[in-house]
């Protein structure tokens, strides 16, 4: 798979603040890669120069592989944008601001039709943008950002203004959208649910530096394997299995065992079952535990838990 988008040694600063610094980061192509961090961490800074917005002090932006400071305009042609700041113009209609990009791209009015329609704001697009609410702008941002379909699309903080049942369109509008138009998705996030459930790559941000980054999946299996285990007295059990020389630890949903290195999942449930069951204790229920971002993110040294809470 090749690079969408690629960064190498990527630094910015303002002032005597290093806001990105020595980020590399590759989005391969047809992945939704959520790029990951707090506020302030440099997500935006980074989006801003990989569409060329600001120039970095150091590095490199490749998209599709057009080097940006070399080719700006022909680097622009392959990404849509959704940045946090529309620039709508409050006195005409979304379809009217739409029809300013698209003549800017050459485009003709079906495509600005279409665009409204996949945003579900066709109803909508003849009222004027400064009566519309945050959640309107954003997917008339995106629709903007659609305009010429694109193969890549770079979306800073997409759900940011929408409603929880926005948030769920919009997600589930991210997921498919890679499947159902062959785009690569580059989008911005401070939570780690969201990620979770939009994403097939992150990136997390931390301080302007890029500390993780991968397929979601591999990094989920590239953890050790745990089993979670329900007892009639998880207090008896936690003795029982530290007695047998494990490493239990109480978790809301039970407790979770590390398996030893090389150990087989299911030798070890079969084991750790016999053990508490002949010392007189219900096991109700064991098995595998479902790894999520999160558990990837408290392997990232420095990381805070705040994002974690935040999600
Ligand atoms: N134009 C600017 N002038 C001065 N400092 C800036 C400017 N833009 C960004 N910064 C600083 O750079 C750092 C990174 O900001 P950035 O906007 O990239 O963060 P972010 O991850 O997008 O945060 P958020 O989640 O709040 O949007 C911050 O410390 C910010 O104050
Ligand atoms: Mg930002």
């Amino acid at each position: 798979m090749s690079a969408a988008i690629e960064t190498r040694g990527l630094s910015r600063r303002f002032g005597a603040r290093l806001a990105v610094e020595d980020l590399s980061m590759t989005v391969p192509e047809r992945a939704v890669y959520g790029f990951l961090g707090r506020n302030g961490a440099g997500k935006t800074t980074t989006l801003k120069m990989i569409l060329g917005l600001i120039r970095p002090n150091a590095g490199a932006v490749r998209v599709n592989g057009i080097d940006v400071a070399r080719d700006r305009i022909g680097a622009a042609r392959q990404v849509g944008a959704l940045l946090e700041a529309h620039g709508f113009y409050g006195n005409l209609t979304g379809r009217e601001n739409l029809g300013l990009t698209a003549t800017l791209l050459g485009l003709r009015k079906a495509e600005i039709d279409r665009v409204l329609e996949v945003v579900e704001m066709s109803a909508d697009a003849d009222r004027k943008v400064g009566g519309y609410s945050l959640g309107m702008r954003q997917r008339l941002g995106l629709a903007r950002a659609m305009l010429g379909a694109p193969p890549i699309l770079v979306l800073d903080e997409p759900t940011n203004g929408l409603d929880p049942d926005g948030i769920a369109d919009m997600r589930r509008f991210l997921r498919s959208l890679s499947e159902r138009t062959g785009a690569t998705v580059l989008l911005s996030s401070h939570l780690l649910g969201e990620i979770e459930q939009t994403a097939t790559h992150v990136g997390v941000v931390n301080d302007g530096r890029l500390v993780l980054e991968g397929e979601l999946a591999r990094l989920k299996a590239d953890l050790a394997p745990e089993l979670i285990v329900r007892t009639g007295d998880d207090t008896r059990a936690l003795s029982l299995l530290l007695a047998h020389g494990r490493s239990p630890v109480a978790a809301e949903a039970g407790l979770t065992v590390a398996l030893r290195p090389g150990e087989d999942p299911d030798q070890a449930a079969a084991a750790i079952t016999r053990q508490l069951v002949e010392s007189g204790a219900s096991v109700f229920a064991i098995g595998p535990r479902e790894r999520s971002l999160e558990d990837i993110y408290r392997r990232v040294a420095g990381f805070r838990s705040s994002l974690a809470e935040a999600a």
